[in-house]
Order: structure tokens, then C-alpha cells, then sequence
């Protein structure tokens, strides 16, 4: 069963005097609430659910469960995780990609490809670029390398400029280094694809980065934006959970937060117990 939050921007029609409703992209029927001041609702109705208006009470389909990206440019992690059943994509940046010493053009491009051989989702490939231009020249190539591949551009004016640009050409964009509800505003406007809220860096300077991901789930919301938030810069298995709380679409973090949401001390004390129960049942 899936939380009805989870679907707020699927556009939906609701039949002539019925309360279930058929989601775009979506296998299952939906029972649709209506807020009393519009019961009975219009029918047909037809909108896109969002914050202030119809939601979902109930829904059995998997379309919008919150994806795990894992962030980092380390092959061995990133099939860590692939081999887990957990992981859908991967994001890197140039900090990530220096981290495991990958250099040059052909070096990048031959890593990017290696990336995108393990994973079935999305991989965000940073651009060095801060001019439109450049930009613009580096974005295609990477976009050209594999489907997955998402180009990612930092928040800065040909940077927004430039998301324009990919998104009438149907390249994927992820919109980096949002620090606030403002910046992701236009970053959904000129139409990317993910935008890339920093929550550790913002708690960093002790600024709660977890209320940028609330408000930008309500704009988005709003007005049916289609853009993806990709809570990034994540700490620890906690900002994991606050997030998929909050409705963030995708989550990136290092495998340690990952494999740290595994942990509990009473899940391995009740595992030992069990199994030195069974072994003095069996004699052994
Ligand atoms: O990939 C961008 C972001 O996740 C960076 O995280 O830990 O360097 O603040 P961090």
C-alpha cells in the first residue's frame, strides 16, 4: 500500500459519479477523497492531485515509490549497492569523480559508460561548464553516451538558461547545488528534470535542510510541477527516512547511509537469541 502523498502530481480522471480513479502510468484503480467544499465533486473531473485539492486515500501500484540513487563515482559501491535489489540510480559530481583519481575526456567517458552498465536508472553526469556555450557543448556529449545519463548543471544564471536549452531538446537535466526553495522554483520552471537539494550542507551551517525539501514538495505541488526532487547531500540513515517522510521523489546518498538503514541493536540480539534457541533445541 502506497501513501497517498506519494502520487500528489499524477494527473487522474475521476468518472461520472464515482470515487475511483484511473492514474496515468499506473496499474491499480485509486479511491479519490474529495475536500467537503467540493463534494460531490464535478464529474468528469480531470486535474492533477496536488496539496490544496483531491487526494489519494488509497492506491495499489508501485508508480512514484521514492527511488535510492547512490552517490558516489566508486564502481565497487555502486555494484554494492546494485547487488543489494535496492539501488536505481547513481549521481556524481567532480568532487566524487576526482575522489577516485578519474581524469581526462576519455578516462570520464569510459567511467560514465562503466556507471551506466551496472545501474537501470538515471546517472547524473556533472558538467565543468559555467558558461551557456560551454554548457550546451559539454551536456550533449554526455547525454549522447547513454540514455541514463542525466546532465547535470549547477544553479547559476546560463546554468537555468541552459536547462531550457536541454529540456526543449529532450535531454534530462538535474539541477545542482540547491541551497533554496527560490532556486528550485526556477530550476522546475525552465523545466529539469531533478532538482538537487544539499540538506547536509545546509545543516552544516546550521539551517535546517530538511523544511527546503517540505517547501519545495508544496510548490512543486502547487502547480502540478513535474520536476523531481532528488534530496542530495545526505548524511546519514536518518536524513533517508525524514526525506521519504517528506515526499522527496528520489533520495542520493553514500552506501554507508544506505546500509546503515539496515541496522537495529534488537534486530541482531533477537537474531542471536533465536539462533542459540534453536541450536540447544537441536542439541548442538
Ligand atoms: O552529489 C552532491 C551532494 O550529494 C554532495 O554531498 O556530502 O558533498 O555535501 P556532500
Amino acid at each position: 500500500m502506497c501513501r497517498a502523498s506519494l502520487l500528489r502530481s499524477a494527473p487522474f480522471e475521476l468518472p461520472q459519479g464515482g470515487n475511483e480513479a484511473r492514474v496515468e502510468g499506473c496499474s491499480g484503480a485509486i479511491k479519490v477523497a474529495c475536500p467537503f467544499f467540493l463534494f460531490p465533486p464535478p464529474n468528469p473531473l480531470k486535474g492533477a492531485l496536488n496539496s490544496s485539492g483531491y487526494k489519494l486515500t488509497d492506491f495499489n501500484s508501485e508508480l512514484n515509490i521514492m527511488k535510492f540513487f547512490i552517490d558516489t563515482a566508486n564502481l565497487d559501491n555502486i555494484k554494492e549497492a546494485q547487488d543489494l535489489g535496492i539501488l536505481d540510480g547513481v549521481t556524481t559530481n567532480p568532487s566524487l569523480m576526482a575522489k577516485e583519481g578519474i581524469t581526462g575526456d576519455a578516462n570520464v567517458i569510459a567511467h560514465y559508460k562503466a556507471i551506466c552498465d551496472i545501474v537501470d536508472d538515471n546517472v547524473s553526469a556533472e558538467v565543468i561548464a559555467t558558461d551557456y556555450e560551454g554548457i550546451i557543448k559539454e551536456g550533449e556529449a554526455l547525454a549522447a553516451l547513454n540514455p541514463k545519463i542525466v546532465v547535470k548543471v549547477p544553479m547559476i544564471k546560463d546554468g537555468v538558461k541552459a536547462i531550457k536549452y536541454f529540456t526543449n531538446k529532450g535531454i534530462k537535466t538535474n539541477c545542482t547545488l540547491i541551497f533554496s526553495a527560490g532556486q528550485a522554483l526556477l530550476a522546475a520552471k525552465a523545466g529539469a528534470t531533478y532538482v538537487s537539494p544539499f540538506l547536509g550542507r545546509l545543516d552544516d551551517i546550521s539551517t535546517d535542510g530538511l523544511t527546503l525539501i517540505e517547501d519545495i514538495r508544496l510548490i512543486f505541488d502547487n502547480y502540478g510541477y513535474p520536476t523531481q526532487i532528488l534530496a542530495a547531500s545526505i548524511r546519514g540513515p536518518l536524513h533517508i527516512v525524514a526525506c521519504a517522510k517528506l515526499g522527496a521523489d528520489v533520495i542520493t546518498a553514500p552506501l554507508a547511509a544506505i546500509t546503515a538503514l539496515l541496522k537495529h541493536p534488537l534486530t541482531d540480539s533477537g537474531l542471536a537469541t533465536f539462533l542459540a534457541d534453536h541450536a540447544k533445541a537441536s542439541g548442538k
